[in-house]
C-alpha cells in the first residue's frame, strides 16, 4: 500500500502525508494523480477520518461477560466502568481515560458478598455515582438463603479513586414502603433536585416488576412516597416475565429521557423510552409518556440479541451522547438467562432527531466506524435505503437504514463499498443507471458495481462509481442517482 502510495503522491506532486491528512484512499489518490477522472481541488486542512465522525470505539463487544454495565461520564478525566458479573458474588469497577481503554483496563474488587446472610446472594447491577465529591455505588443484593429476596443498597467511599477497595463503607439498604423484590436503582439530579429511579414488584400490581421514582434526601435515602411511573402492558414487555427495570437517565432538549428494559432477559429483552418535561413534576406519574414500541431491540442482521439494559456516557469529545448497554451474540441459550453469562458490554453512538429525540437505529455489532450521507442541497436530510432503493429523506426516523460503513472495496484495487450497518449482507450499487441497496452477490459484476473512489471536495465527498470513472453518485429531488460532475452541492455529501 505505502509505496503505491509513495509513487501516486510523487505523481500527483504531494507529499504522502498531504494526501494522508486529506484522508484520501488510494483510489482517490489514483484520481488525484490524474488517473482517468478529471481533476478536483483538494480542500485545505483536513477531512475528519471515518473513526473521528463515529467518535466512539467501535470495538464490539467492549467487555466481555459485564451485563448491566454503567460507564461513568468522565470524573477528572477518567471513565469508570462496573457492571453484574457472572458469578453475582462481588462488585468491580475498572477506570480509563477513554473509552477503548476500558476494554482493558485492570479491574479491581472494590466489595464481596459476604459467606452468608443478607446480601449473600445474588449481587446485581451495580452503578457509579459521583455525589458532591464522593462516590456512591447502588447495586441490587439477595440474601444466602435466598439469592432472589433482591433489594437495593448503596455504599460510599471518601476517597478520589472509587477503584480503592479501602475507601468503601458498610453497605447500607434503600428502605421503600413494600419489602418486595428491588433493583437497579439509579440516581440523578434535575433542577436542583436529586431523584432515585429504580425496579420493583409492588404487592398489588401483578407484573414482575414496575418503574418507580421518589425524591432523595440523601445518597442513602429517598423522601417522597414512591410514584409508579410505568408498568409492563405491552406485548414487548411481557415475553417472559413482566417487566420494567433497568432506568437509565439522559436530560437533553427541554426533555427528561428514561430509557427501560423489558421481557426476559433473553433475546425477548428490549428496551422502551419514557419521556418528560424538563420543567414537569417528575413525581407525578403523568408527567411521564412511554414509547408505544420498543426503541432498541434483538436484531438477527447484526447478530445482536436481547439488548439492553443500558447506561449514557459521553465520548471524549465531551459532547457524542454514548449508549452503554449489553447484548449476547446469539438468541438460543440453554436453561436460565440469568445464568447465561454472556451478555457483553457495548457502546455506540446516540443520534438525535432534529425534534430534539434520541434515537438509537440498531445494536450496531461488529465492524468499523459508521457515517451518515448528507447531500450539499439537502441539509438535514440523509442516504437511505427503502425496500432495496436508495433515496435522500428528510430527517428519516429508521436510523439504521442511513447508516453505512465504508469498507475496502468489492472491486479491490483501492476502491470502498457502502454496506448498510442493519443489513451487513447489502451494499449500495450502480447497475443499469440506477442506485440501488442489494445482498452481495459473488464475482466481478457485483462487486464492479459496489465500489466507489472517495473524493474530497469543498464541503465533504463525492463518490466516483469505480467502474466508470465519469460518474459519481448525485442527488436529485430525493433520488439517489448517477452524474458526472464531482464537487457539485448535489454531488458532494457530508458525513456525520
Ligand atoms: O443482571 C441481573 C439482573 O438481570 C439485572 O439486575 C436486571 O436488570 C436483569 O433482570
Amino acid at each position: 500500500m505505502s509505496d503505491h502510495l509513495n509513487h501516486l503522491a510523487l505523481r500527483a506532486g504531494l507529499s504522502r502525508r498531504h494526501l494522508l491528512q486529506a484522508g484520501v484512499g488510494l483510489g482517490a489518490a489514483a484520481a488525484l494523480a490524474g488517473y482517468a477522472a478529471p481533476a478536483v481541488a483538494v480542500p485545505a486542512g483536513s477531512m475528519p477520518s471515518d473513526a473521528e465522525i463515529w467518535g466512539v470505539p467501535t470495538l464490539n463487544p467492549l467487555v466481555e461477560r459485564r451485563a448491566d454495565p454503567f460507564v461513568t461520564r468522565p470524573v477528572d478525566g477518567m471513565y469508570y466502568l462496573t457492571g453484574s458479573v457472572p458469578e453475582y458474588d462481588r462488585l468491580v469497577i475498572r477506570g480509563s481515560a477513554s473509552l477503548a481503554g476500558l476494554a482493558t483496563a485492570a479491574e479491581s474488587v472494590i466489595w464481596r458478598r459476604p459467606a452468608s446472610g443478607k446480601m449473600g446472594g445474588h449481587i446485581w447491577a451495580p452503578e457509579l455515582h459521583r455525589i458532591d465529591g464522593r462516590w456512591y455505588v447502588y447495586f441490587a443484593a439477595g440474601d444466602s438463603d435466598d439469592v432472589f429476596r433482591i433489594r437495593m443498597y448503596v455504599m460510599e467511599s471518601t476517597l478520589a479513586d472509587p477503584r480503592d477497595p479501602a475507601g468503601w463503607g458498610t453497605p447500607r439498604q434503600i428502605v421503600t414502603p413494600w419489602a418486595s423484590f428491588a433493583l437497579d436503582a439509579t440516581t440523578f439530579e434535575h433542577a436542583g433536585r436529586r431523584y432515585l429511579v429504580w425496579a420493583q414488584s409492588e404487592p398489588e400490581i401483578a407484573v414482575n416488576t414496575s418503574l418507580y421514582i421518589a425524591e432523595m434526601s440523601s445518597p442513602f435515602a429517598i423522601s417522597t412516597f414512591p410514584a409508579r411511573i410505568a408498568t409492563p402492558t405491552r406485548s414487548w414487555e411481557v415475553q417472559g416475565y413482566k417487566v420494567n427495570e433497568g432506568p437509565a437517565v439522559l436530560v437533553r432538549n427541554g426533555r427528561v429521557f428514561l430509557t427501560f428494559s423489558a421481557s426476559a432477559t433473553d433475546a425477548r429483552y428490549c428496551m422502551g423510552l419514557l419521556t418528560a418535561s424538563a420543567d414537569a413534576d417528575l413525581l407525578d406519574p403523568a408527567s411521564w409518556t412511554k414509547s408505544p414500541d420498543p426503541v432498541f431491540m434483538t436484531n438477527a442482521q447484526t447478530g445482536q440479541y436481547g439488548p439492553g439494559h443500558n447506561s449514557f456516557t459521553v465520548a471524549e469529545d465531551g459532547v457524542t451522547d454514548v449508549l452503554v448497554y449489553h447484548a449476547r451474540d446469539y438468541r438460543d441459550i440453554t436453561g436460565d438467562p440469568l445464568y447465561d453469562p454472556n451478555r457483553h458490554a457495548r457502546v455506540q453512538k446516540v443520534v438525535w432527531h432534529e425534534d430534539g429525540t434520541p434515537m438509537f437505529g440498531v445494536p450496531v455489532g461488529k465492524g468499523g466506524p459508521i457515517v451518515r450521507l448528507t447531500p450539499l442541497d439537502a441539509p438535514g436530510s440523509f442516504v437511505r435505503h427503502y425496500d432495496y432503493a436508495v433515496r435522500v429523506d428528510r430527517a428519516p426516523r429508521e436510523l439504521a437504514d442511513s447508516q453505512f460503513r465504508f469498507v475496502p472495496g468489492l472491486a479491490g484495487d483501492g476502491s470502498e463499498s457502502l454496506q448498510s450497518v442493519n443489513f451487513p449482507d447489502r451494499y449500495v450499487r450502480v447497475t443499469g443507471g440506477t442506485v440501488r441497496i442489494d445482498p452481495v452477490e459473488p464475482g466481478p459484476a457485483y462487486a464492479a458495481e459496489a465500489s466507489f473512489r472517495r473524493i474530497p471536495v469543498k464541503g465533504g465527498i463525492s463518490l466516483q462509481v469505480a467502474t466508470d470513472r465519469g460518474d459519481y453518485l448525485q442527488h436529485d429531488r430525493g433520488a439517489l442517482t448517477v452524474g458526472s460532475a464531482p464537487g457539485r452541492r448535489s454531488s458532494t455529501f457530508g458525513l456525520t
